[in-house]
């Protein structure tokens, strides 16, 4: 039997004491809280659960692509694998594939460096030069207010991609271990269509490549009026995906190649009717229904908002009418959470990117997993903004350590827990049964890579059989029952 992983949020001012007997909940003294466990698990989620995006608007001077030719920050991608890699956002829908254009001068470097290596060789050795690195760094704070300050005018401008720029986000994929999710352009149209040419070049050259990828059209279609004045309905766009479905049909290498849609917003009305009428007409050709969500405004966001209990529960409400949504008409689709984050705008600034984070990202994995989300892509492993796992210097933050954490101790095998003795909106847990590749733990030593190429070893810190496990106030943990002898983790 597998030892059970409890995760534990504390939104207490005063130090919660958690245990008693495991298994025999019953038994426990003056146990702030105590937890039934049950036989069955509750629900099992995809093994590819916790995901990853980068953000299409990487790709806004395309040259900045090169920086996911870093070697340190495969390594730290390729820690969170297996996963999926989203790329995608509002860019999205303002990339034109153009086959003949020639990379930049920084995509040529990394270029002739790939084709001077074959297929068997190391990622790392595939790894962009440090000097361009560098330099590209030295360029990157002008370059993330150019960035923002687009997404948030509205209307982005038109950018080209080339060949490099595919080649790159396919490389950084492959090396982490991670599979590619690649967003198509929905705004091209002919008429009311959709208009599929440039992403026929797109899947004409990745095939040529061999590249194993799967597929989304367009971004956030509830918001295409006011970020290109085209507005397309529901319906129309189900037609849209169908017509993807069937150019997808038409490659041997994509025949069996995943379509994930529509990325819209959160459920809000407008949104809700539009994501109706798309899984009416579309629903059918797509593997999965995707969606995003953000608790908060990056700009507006205080540190009060990210300990707060009401906050985080308005992600419940969220999961539910998403779920009974799709219910409604594509009863048994599974749900993705296609984009997330604790605040859009790029995440709020000097709270996004810290230990405070962690409450939001923590509960809404858990949450997830208990109501039903089977994947949950996390805005962003790398780029612009405060929402990043790994920052422009290559450091981990530390939504990055607890990501790990999670992806090494986690199992998909989710439970269902009775809580009892405390308020269970400030004091939160969730319960899977561990991974089962995974038996090493953590503690009390500060994280850090040992190198560009080497990730630390995880170290726990046991307790005693029937000891309690005290955790600081406003704080939060992972914790392994390694004697728990459930039936449902058998
Ligand atoms: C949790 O509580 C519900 C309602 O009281 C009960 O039906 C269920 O059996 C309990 N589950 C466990 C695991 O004890
Ligand atoms: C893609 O390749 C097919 C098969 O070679 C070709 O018929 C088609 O014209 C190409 N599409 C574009 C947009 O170049
Ligand atoms: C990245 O994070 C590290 C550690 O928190 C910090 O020292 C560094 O200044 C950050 N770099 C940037 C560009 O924000």
């Amino acid at each position: 039997m597998l030892p059970l992983l409890g995760l534990i949020l504390a939104l207490l001012c005063r130090a919660p004491l958690i245990g008693g007997s495991w298994e025999d909940p019953g038994q426990s003294e003056a146990a702030v809280l105590s937890i039934q466990l049950p036989e069955q698990p509750a629900r099992e989620v995809n093994p590819f659960f916790l995901s990853l995006t980068i953000d299409a608007n990487l790709a806004t001077d395309p040259r900045f692509i090169t920086f996911l030719g870093s070697t340190k920050l495969r390594t730290l991608a390729r820690g969170l694998s297996p996963g999926f890699v989203r790329f995608g956002g509002t860019k999205t829908d303002f990339l034109i594939f153009d086959p003949e254009e020639k990379p930049t001068a920084e995509e040529e470097v990394c270029q002739n460096l790939l084709a001077k290596q074959d297929a068997a060789d190391v990622c790392g050795f595939r790894s962009t030069p440090m000097d361009v690195i560098e330099q590209l760094q030295s360029q990157w704070p002008f370059q993330e207010m150019v960035i923002l300050w687009e997404e948030s005018r509205k209307r982005p401008r038109n950018t080209t991609i080339t060949r490099s720029t595919v080649d790159i986000l396919y490389d950084f994929a492959r090396c982490a271990n991670l599979h590619l999710i690649f967003g198509l352009n929905a705004l091209l149209r002919r008429g009311n269509q959709w208009d599929s040419s440039n992403a026929q070049l797109i899947l004409n050259y990745t095939e040529s490549q061999n590249y194993d990828m799967d597929w989304e059209l367009g971004n956030e279609p509830n918001s295409f009026r006011k970020k290109s004045g085209i507005y397309i309905d529901g319906s129309q766009l189900g037609q849209d995906f169908i017509q993807l479905r069937q150019l997808l049909d038409s490659y041997s290498s994509y025949r069996n190649a995943k379509l994930y849609g529509p990325d819209v917003g959160q459920p809000r009305k407008h949104t809700q009717k539009l994501l109706r009428s798309f899984l009416k007409s579309g629903g059918k050709v797509i593997d999965s229904v995707t969606w995003h969500h953000y608790y908060l405004n990056g700009r507006t966001a205080t540190r009060e908002d990210f300990l707060s209990p009401d906050v985080l529960d308005t992600f419940i409400t969220a999961v539910q009418e998403e779920l009974q949504l799709v219910d409604d008409t594509v009863p048994g689709k599974k749900v993705w959470l296609g984009e997330t984050s604790s605040a859009y705008g790029g995440g709020a600034p000097q709270l996004s990117n810290t230990y405070l984070a962690g409450f939001m990202w923590l509960d809404k994995l858990g949450l997830s997993a208990k109501l039903g989300i089977d994947v949950v892509m996390r805005q962003v492993l790398f780029g612009a903004g405060s929402y990043h796992l790994v920052n422009a210097s290559f450091e981990p933050l530390p939504d990055y350590w607890l990501s790990l954490v999670y992806k090494k101790l986690v199992g998909a095998k989710v439970l269902h827990v009775n809580l009892s003795g405390e308020d269970p909106r400030r004091l939160r847990v969730y319960l899977h049964c561990t991974n089962e590749h995974q038996s090493v733990q953590l503690n009390g030593y500060v994280l850090k890579m040992l190198d560009d190429e080497i990730l630390p070893t995880l170290r726990e810190k046991p307790l005693s059989p029937g000891s309690r496990l005290a955790l600081p106030a406003f704080s939060y943990g992972f914790y392994v029952i390694r004697n728990a002898k459930v039936r449902a983790c058998i």
